[in-house]
């Protein structure tokens, strides 16, 4: 068997091994070569002098053959501590080429080839240690999610990809079918209804490391295919479900990273979260809260402000410490750029210093700079940047500008691990496209209040997300398990019985039929390997994933089929 070049260090000096690999880099020095040996562990340094039997065969090798050699580990001259073999190398005695390479597309040893390029030769590009670990990381997180969870009593069942679209959520992969002409299939966005089935099954305890997809507009962290450690559990509230999912993460950390981690996490409520970060999925390693001072200007003359705050708006801010004397106009006019991507009409700004400066100075008439003194704990020479308008706008605005400036002015501790559980999510939410109010996680979760439906501003659910370093690695809630509370909820969504039947009356029925108490959650896998493996590039963590347009540059999918294929499945092309 092929052992890891990484297993050797200074106590196997004198040992001959047989070793396996992929040459990385070859450095001739004129008599002297040197082979970097690649293997998925690793590298180790091959040596071969000049009077190497096979030296002349060592001559003609380039990067990227694959090789056998023989040879004798050694103390090396000069220890190289980046490398966990460093202080070791080879005395290769005899070589074979196992497969030779043409040269590659681009140098595996510089990351500056196009991202294009490297997606076209996913394979080659996955043989760098650096993209291979991230991979090994979210197998081994795999394992210890498997490892736990089956510890806990927790089943393992597989769920159908070729399912029923239904409607919620984002846009359906359809699939036609060839036997039912006319009818589609759809690829599951997650597996909600299955796992729920499960629990009127009797499984009591359900999880899948599911494949879910989802034809929505991708971004850093999403992927139009991805994978979700999917779990439910019978007989539960949320205090069960939470607990469950902190020893899932800790075990997760503890296998992969030898962390400890700190439980219980942190909780805060959905509306705290907005209010004070203007988003549900905070990045609390760093201060920086919004707050609200319309207070400060309820009495003010300044047009815009008081027109705000007469149509029922409000002025927040953001204190950046000690950095006023840091920022020019210039600056803050790309600061202004932030927060009108979110549509904020503007920024406006103060700087402190013992009196205040900047854009709205003299509207800040003593008393309202006391309360700005007093309310936002003002330092010298701090910045206060203000948006007014209305709340969505005010405190998502606010958000983003803040996670900006926590990343410009480096305030953010990459070493943090920040776990924080939102609660007490909305139950509905307002969709300008489909002009009505949509489930804001997913019809079939349970509303904290059954009998307050019809105030659907302020409806809550049993919903929970869980947040780590400001990216939402897992949502889930505590569903409805009664028939009549299920329709009370799709009537407050606008489905008539009719149609919420035609949907998913198999869940509906199964509803009647003594389904118990259940809830659970999923772990979005990939975000919680880009944290572990630090990286901001969800790509980094699939084997083969998708550009930003959702194809393919290796395999070329999506592609175009032969008229044939789509006669049989009855489809003709617009
Ligand atoms: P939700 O839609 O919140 O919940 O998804 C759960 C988690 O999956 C991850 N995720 C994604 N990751 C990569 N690319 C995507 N396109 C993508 N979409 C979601 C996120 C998210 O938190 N069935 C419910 C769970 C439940 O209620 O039990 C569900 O799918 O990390």
């Amino acid at each position: 068997m092929k052992r890891n070049n990484t297993e050797f260090n200074k106590t196997n000096v004198g040992e001959i091994v047989t070793l396996y690999g992929w040459v990385s880099k070859k450095r001739d020095l004129g008599g002297l070569v040197f082979i970097d040996l690649r293997d998925r562990s690793g590298i180790i340094q091959l040596a071969i002098r000049p009077e190497c039997a096979v030296y002349n065969k060592v001559l003609e090798i380039k990067n990227e053959y694959v090789i056998k050699v023989v040879g004798e580990i050694t103390l090396r001259e000069n220890s190289n501590p980046n490398l966990k073999t460093g202080d070791i190398e080879v005395i290769v005695s005899d070589v074979e080429v196992l497969n030779e390479s043409r040269e590659l597309p681009f140098d595996l040893n510089k990351v500056t080839a196009l991202e294009d390029t490297r997606l076209k030769y996913r394979y080659l590009d996955l043989r760098r240690n650096e993209l291979k670990d991230k991979l090994i990381m979210k197998s081994l997180i795999m394992q210890s999610a498997r490892d736990y969870l089956n510890n806990n009593e927790f089943l393992e069942i597989e769920t159908p990809i070729l399912c029923k679209s239904t409607p919620e959520g984002a846009r359906d992969y359809l699939v036609p079918s060839r036997v039912n002409k006319g009818s589609f299939y759809a690829l599951p966005q997650s597996p909600q209804l299955f796992k729920q089935l499960l629990m009127a099954s009797g499984f009591e305890k359900y999880y899948q490391i599911a494949r879910c997809f989802r034809d929505e507009d991708l971004r850093a962290d999403r992927q139009p295919e991805f994978t979700q450690i999917d779990l439910e559990m019978s007989f539960v509230n949320e205090e069960d479900v939470m607990n469950l999912t902190e020893g899932l993460l800790a075990n997760i950390f503890k296998k992969t990273k030898g962390i400890n981690l700190n439980l219980p996490f942190n909780r805060m409520t959905y509306e705290d979260a907005f209010n004070m970060y203007g988003s549900d999925k905070p990045d609390t390693r760093f201060e920086m809260v919004i707050n609200d001072i319309t207070n400060a200007f309820v009495d003010t003359d300044f047009g815009v402000f008081r027109g705000v705050i007469d149509d029922g708006g409000m002025i927040n801010a953001i204190v950046v410490k000690n950095a006023a004397d840091r920022y020019s106009r210039k600056d803050i006019d790309k600061l202004t750029e932030v927060v009108k991507s979110y549509k904020a009409s503007a920024l406006a700004f103060l700087k402190y210093d013992n009196e205040f400066t900047g854009s709205i100075a003299k509207f800040v008439d003593e008393k309202t700079g006391d309360l700005l003194k007093e309310q936002l704990h003002l330092e010298n020479n701090d910045l206060i940047l203000i948006v007014a308008g209305n709340k969505k706008i005010v405190k998502t605005s606010l958000g983003a500008l803040r996670l900006k400036l926590g990343k410009d002015l480096d305030l953010i501790d990459s070493s943090k691990f920040n776990f924080l559980w939102v609660t007490d999510f909305p139950m509905f939410e307002y969709s300008e496209e489909e002009g009505r109010y949509i489930a804001c996680h997913h019809p079939f979760t349970h509303p904290m209040d059954v009998d307050n439906l019809d105030d659907k501003e302020n409806a809550l659910a049993r919903a929970y997300d869980i947040v780590l370093n400001g990216y939402e690695i897992g949502g889930g809630s505590i569903r409805i398990h009664k028939p009549d509370v299920q329709e009370k909820v799709l009537e407050a969504l606008e489905f008539t019985k009719e149609d919420a039947y035609n949907k998913f009356g198999f869940l509906l029925d199964a509803l009647t039929y003594g389904t118990p108490p259940h809830g659970g959650l999923a772990l979005g896998l990939e975000r919680l390997t880009m944290i572990l493996s630090g990286t901001d590039n969800i790509r980094d963590v699939i084997a083969f994933p998708k550009t930003t347009s959702a194809s393919c540059l290796m395999t070329e999918a999506p592609n175009e089929v032969s008229i044939h294929q789509l006669d049989e499945l009855h489809i003709k092309l617009k």
